[in-house]
């Protein structure tokens, strides 16, 4: 809480590309949060390293996130959008946090395992502390809320157990975020396996759409999603191909599934997916125009991060020097 107002915390990472899950599911639903919450969304790069990266690559692909965020909607003079290696009390906070967490906590991380069986030749302890920066981030600004996925729902927990354990230690230092439940995002599922979430991890391409991509691919790999053999247009658990397809077009166009089912009655699965592939279509484009005028008009990107990492660290440093008191650093002579 700062004043009247709610804090609202998250952040991406800017590893791999994008997907149309990444945005129908939450960036699209960040947009409308700065008029009610002080947003802080981070292009979380510290955490990009926990896994080996091609440096030229990172900071390309740390600055694209940062256009993406701004041609998305997200208002960079209303919402602190900035880069979290450019906040060094991140590290900071994270390292203190890490006194109070423990190793038993972290064995149980889900994601921790399946990185590290992905991973087997660099399982390194930026990768087991991972869930500690998160925590770090998220505390550092004392958020109210904080939008996540479902499978980052592990690592809010475990973020409000150390700031629980830390306030019974030295008092009402942090406030304990809550996930943030608000209108639910879009879960996009995988083109070519409709169980599975869509990811930009897929080694399959024709599994994501990708922010990236142009009218002709996404229009190809709507022809090839998998569907079912019920050649039948309707919203249950039993077409889970053809479900994904109408939420996809639910999203896109702000039906409900009821609208979508009644408009595609009769249809064959390949007027669904035209149908589809267009909806997509007029969303991506006026974001992927927007992301090029960014790319373009770097005074005004470098103008965005410097005064974003300005505000960011002020807050970051009310917060930080309250800790460091706390725990008994000794007081920094001027
Ligand atoms: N770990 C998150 C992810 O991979 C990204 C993230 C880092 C984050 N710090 C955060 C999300 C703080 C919410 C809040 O999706």
């Amino acid at each position: 809480m700062i004043g009247d107002t709610k804090v609202l915390f998250s952040g991406m990472q800017a590893t791999g590309n994008l997907t149309l899950g990444n945005y129908l599911g939450a960036l699209k639903n960040w947009v409308n949060l700065s008029d009610e919450y002080l947003c802080f969304y981070s292009v979380v790069d510290m955490h990009s390293i926990t896994v080996r990266q091609d440096p030229a690559e990172l900071r390309k692909r740390a600055r694209n996130l940062l256009h993406l965020y701004i041609a998305a909607g997200l208002d960079p003079e209303k919402a602190v959008i900035y880069f979290q290696s450019h906040v060094s009390g991140h590290a900071e906070l994270a390292w203190i946090l890490n006194c109070f967490t423990y190793m038993g906590e972290l064995n149980r991380m889900t994601q921790f395992k399946d990185k590290a069986a992905k991973h087997a030749d660099n399982i390194n302890a930026g990768l087991y502390t991972y869930p500690v920066l998160m925590a770090a981030d998220i505390l550092l600004y004392q958020a109210d809320v904080v939008p996540v996925g479902a499978d980052q729902m592990q690592h809010l927990e475990i973020t409000r157990d150390i700031a629980q354990r830390f306030n019974k230690i030295y008092g009402d230092v942090f406030t304990i975020p809550e996930p943030f439940i608000g209108k639910a995002g879009a879960r996009v599922m995988s083109l070519q396996n409709p169980e599975k979430k869509m990811s930009k991890s897929d080694e399959n391409p024709n599994a994501s759409i990708y922010l990236t991509d142009d009218p002709d691919t996404i229009v190809r790999k709507f022809k090839r999603a998998v569907t079912d053999s019920e050649g039948m247009i309707a919203y249950r658990d039993e077409q889970p191909g053809v479900r994904n397809l109408l939420d996809i077009y639910c999203a896109c166009t702000n039906h409900t599934p009821e609208e979508a089912v009644n408009e595609f009655a009769g249809q064959g699965y390949g007027t669904l997916k035209g149908a589809v592939a267009e909806s997509v279509v007029s969303v991506l484009r006026p974001i992927q125009d927007r992301v090029k005028e960014l790319e373009k008009d770097k005074a005004y990107i470098d103008r965005i991060i410097k005064e974003n990492a300005e505000k960011a660290e002020y807050y970051a440093n009310k917060t930080l020097r309250k800790v460091k008191r706390k725990i008994g650093y000794p007081d920094r002579i001027r």
